[in-house]
């Protein structure tokens, strides 16, 4: 290789029915100066262009009209099998990933994605090509460390991916760590046992198993009896456990056995079992789903960290509002009702699952800037003056300025600022009107009217429902969005 052929920008076909995608792609490629991209928007195409053009790697989307990416990813095999392949995808699924990766691509990348992130990746496969075509002096077993290394950073961002897509719940990370380590090792069953450190016991907790594979009729519990020597050697050692053959259960002929572990604290295991003796695993598999357990671990701890500060912020303003309870009955009971009654409205504008927990939080919390009104005001029982209509018209911003400190409930203090605002503008704080207040705190304003005109305080008594669902209904355009007044008509009048 002369110095000339080193310095030549590299060589990238991007294949994409998508003109846009093709050129975002095609755009980041050449402006980095390092590379020659070239585009087709079909499979077909993609062939023709190999067999008579120099090509150091492909990027192809998988669904295209005609030929799929992992169709073309076969062909690119027969005629150039070590050029490196990253399969595109908007539909990721385990299944998809896996098949690339076993036919052998290099990567499998969801869309969307960072520009960066594929600029990343086409650099670092170009450099492990380099090691490939300064090759045949690699070692056999170099080689294969590297297609190790590949396959394993490629389960990693198919694992990212996939969460990244569908969320990082705990359920999910665990289901999708269960089926991937499943896939990967192509073993035929796949059990996640969660440990219960305090009582010094095991739990099922998912049971997978490869189409085709027997154990049938075992349930979780048999399992986990089964396996429970090698489970108890795992805590003991807090190492994974490999055995490759014969193993002294009668469940299984190989098995593998990896700790779960959040803060150094085993919390669950991952087994994976062959159940012939036609296959075994070996130091190879234990490494792939090693690195898995890693980073599904890293996704439960973030979770879990989150949900607990949640959790503790959370008990902190209930027992704010609660106290407010102490010196009005009224505020605690009305922050459930209007919880209740604004999900109700926003379960039939069909609101998103993040719109419908930032309601919960906000409904539950509206009123938590009432903490600084004086007794004599929040408790008088009568008419306010005027300025003591002033004050009581604070508990919105003080609402806001309690909950600033918290980064978490950043959406959340907006919609209690603007709970009082008014559609035609003559709300407060700060007279918003329409489409400018916040959509939440639109519903949280119906919400919080039909509750407080239907409950009975100790100065007058609550409007029967009929009189106040009239009343919201005529205030629709002036107090009211029209839209949420709709809404709130369907749920209420029904
Ligand atoms: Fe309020």
């Amino acid at each position: 290789m002369n110095h000339n052929e080193i310095d030549e920008p590299k060589k990238i076909l991007v294949v994409d029915d998508d003109q846009s995608v093709r050129s975002l792609i095609v755009d980041a490629l050449e402006l980095s100066g390092t590379y020659n991209a070239r585009e087709v928007d079909n499979g077909v195409s993609a062939i023709d262009f190999l067999r008579d053009q120099p090509c150091d790697l492909v990027i192809s989307d998988h669904r295209m009209p005609g030929m799929s990416g992992l169709d073309l990813l076969n062909n690119i095999k027969d005629i150039k099998p070590f050029l490196p392949v990253i399969i595109m995808t908007a539909y990721p699924s385990i299944d998809l990933s896996v098949t690339a990766m076993k036919d052998g691509a290099v990567d499998f990348i969801s869309k969307p994605f960072k520009i960066d992130d594929l600029l990343f990746k086409v650099d670092l496969y170009l450099k492990e090509q380099t090691f490939h075509d300064g090759k045949r002096e690699l070692a056999a077993n170099d080689t294969q460390r590297l297609d190790k290394k590949i396959r394993t950073l490629s389960a990693i961002s198919c694992f990212d991916d996939i969460i990244d897509k569908y969320g990082g719940g705990n359920e999910n990370v665990f289901h999708e760590l269960v089926s991937l380590s499943l896939k990967i090792t192509s073993g035929d069953y796949s059990i996640l046992t969660l440990f219960d450190e305090a009582d010094n016991t095991f739990y099922p907790k998912i049971v997978k198993m490869a189409p085709g594979s027997h154990l049938s009729g075992l349930t979780g519990d048999a399992i986990i009896e089964s396996l429970e020597p090698f489970f108890r050697d795992v805590i003991d050692s807090r190492n994974p456990l490999l055995i490759p053959t014969s193993t002294s259960s009668t469940l299984c002929e190989s098995i593998m056995c990896l700790p779960l572990m959040i803060r150094g604290k085993i919390f669950g295991i991952l087994s994976l079992l062959h159940t012939t003796q036609k296959n075994v695993f070996n130091q190879n598999d234990l490494t792939y789903v090693r690195n898995l357990v890693k980073r599904a671990s890293l996704n439960i701890e973030n979770a879990l960290l989150y949900e607990s500060l949640f959790a503790s912020i959370m008990d902190t303003f209930t027992s704010l509002v609660h106290s407010i309870h102490v010196r009005d009955q009224y505020t605690e009971r009305h922050s459930l009702s209007v919880r209740n009654f604004a999900l109700r409205i926003a379960t039939e504008i069909q609101c998103s699952d993040s719109d419908m927990e930032s309601l919960k939080v906000a409904a539950t919390l509206h009123d938590i800037g009432k903490i600084a009104i004086p007794d004599n005001i929040l408790l008088k029982p009568g008419r306010l003056t005027d300025e003591e209509y002033e004050i009581i018209k604070t508990h919105p911003v003080i609402g806001e300025d309690i909950l600033k400190s918290i980064s978490l409930l950043d959406t959340e203090r907006i919609i209690i600022r603007h709970h009082h605002e008014r559609w035609d503008g003559g709300g407060y704080p700060d007279g918003l009107s329409g489409t400018d207040i916040p959509f939440l705190s639109r519903i949280l304003a119906v919400a919080d009217t039909f509750d407080a005109m239907t409950s009975d305080r100790p100065y007058r008594k609550g409007l029967p429902i009929p009189q106040a669902i009239s009343e919201i209904q005529d205030n629709a355009h002036r107090q009211f969005d029209p839209a949420i007044v709709e809404a709130f008509l369907s749920v209420f009048s029904r």
